[in-house]
């Protein structure tokens, strides 16, 4: 089988690269873009690719022959998608219309990585079937991708997750947690937004769902997040207790009082019984995960 993962070089493509390099059945393609930043990974082909270039996928397309895509791409940066709609839209809808378009031609299985931003925070933890209320320009791209994909005409997965952590090679983005710690660390005071309710999900787990439903083209809308609902500042001071650190450098703030340029839902989370019984989904706690991320940095200084 043909695995295609995009967005490689970013947290979720680099754990998916790590997770399927060693498949028995898979030969495995990985795009991102510019020169590779995955070290840990071997046996593997990467090809750089500007995913907005037409013509540049069909080449893509018609070199991999993918029998599954793994869409992780997208500009990720909520605030920056909040000052720059035009490019929001074009990296995280159009781009995906390129992308089902070429599945349509060949046949291929699209999983797409959509987030609990697509809920207006009124109601959470949501189900896959609650209705959705995006309120920025991140949200309103990625629903209407969520649109283009089930409309495309081709097997398609959607996989909604949130707050994901972890450590990559490159370390190039940061997350809750590793910027906690090392905020921390570097003996800084930090603010930690208090009113903002999510269920961190580690990297790892998320990419075993996204293999699990390329494996077995499970298809279908998923929510997949870690299982407890936590406050930001929850996670940034059980982050810092885990590592030793000083919780009391970290001072909370509200949304309002931070007035980032993107609005956010507050209280989103998501019911994950589906994915548990369909995806075989069994996320770490939070602990667990940290105690990972632990590791992983360890085999790295
Ligand atoms: N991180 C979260 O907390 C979170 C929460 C909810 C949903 N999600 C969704 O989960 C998915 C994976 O997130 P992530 O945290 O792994 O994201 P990430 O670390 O920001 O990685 C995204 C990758 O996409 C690449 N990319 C963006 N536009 C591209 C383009 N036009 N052509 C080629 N590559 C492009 C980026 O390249 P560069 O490295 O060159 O910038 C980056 O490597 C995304 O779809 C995101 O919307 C994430």
């Amino acid at each position: 089988m043909n695995i295609l993962i995009t967005g490689a070089n970013g947290l979720l493509g680099q754990k998916l690269v790590l997770r399927l390099c060693t498949e028995a059945n898979v030969v495995l393609f990985a795009t991102g873009r510019g020169p590779c930043r995955i070290r840990s990974a071997t046996g593997f082909t990467y090809l750089e690719a500007d995913l907005l270039d037409k013509s540049t996928l069909e080449r893509l397309f018609e070199e991999v022959r993918p029998d599954c895509v793994i869409h992780t791409a997208a500009m990720t940066d909520v605030d920056a998608c909040e000052r720059d709609p035009a490019a929001c839209q074009l990296n995280n809808t159009d781009c995906v219309r390129l992308l089902t378009e070429l599945c349509n031609a060949n046949g291929t299985h699209f999983i797409h990585l959509s987030t609990d931003f697509v809920f207006d925070g009124r109601n959470g933890p949501y189900r896959e079937e609650d209705p959705i209320g995006p309120l920025s320009e991140y949200a309103r791209s990625k629903a209407a991708a969520e649109e283009v994909v089930r409309e495309a005409g081709i097997p398609w997965t959607i996989i909604r997750t949130m707050i994901i952590y972890g450590v990559t090679d490159d370390q190039q983005r940061s997350n809750v947690v590793l910027w906690t710690k090392r905020s921390l660390e570097e003996g800084k005071d930090i603010r930690v937004i208090s009113d903002q309710y999510r269920g961190p999900t580690l990297a790892e787990d998320l990419a075993n769902a996204c293999a699990t439903a390329a494996l077995n083209t499970v298809t279908g809308l998923f929510h997949v997040s870690g299982r407890e609902v936590l406050s930001i500042l929850e996670i940034a001071q059980r982050t810092a207790r885990f590592f030793n650190l000083d919780e009391h450098h970290i001072s909370p703030v509200t949304t309002e009082e931070l007035a980032q340029a993107a609005k956010r839902p507050l209280r989103t989370g998501f019911i994950i019984s589906k994915a548990e019984q369909e995806l075989n989904y069994q996320p770490h706690s939070l602990e667990e995960g940290l105690e990972i991320v632990r590791s992983q940095l360890k085999g790295r200084q």
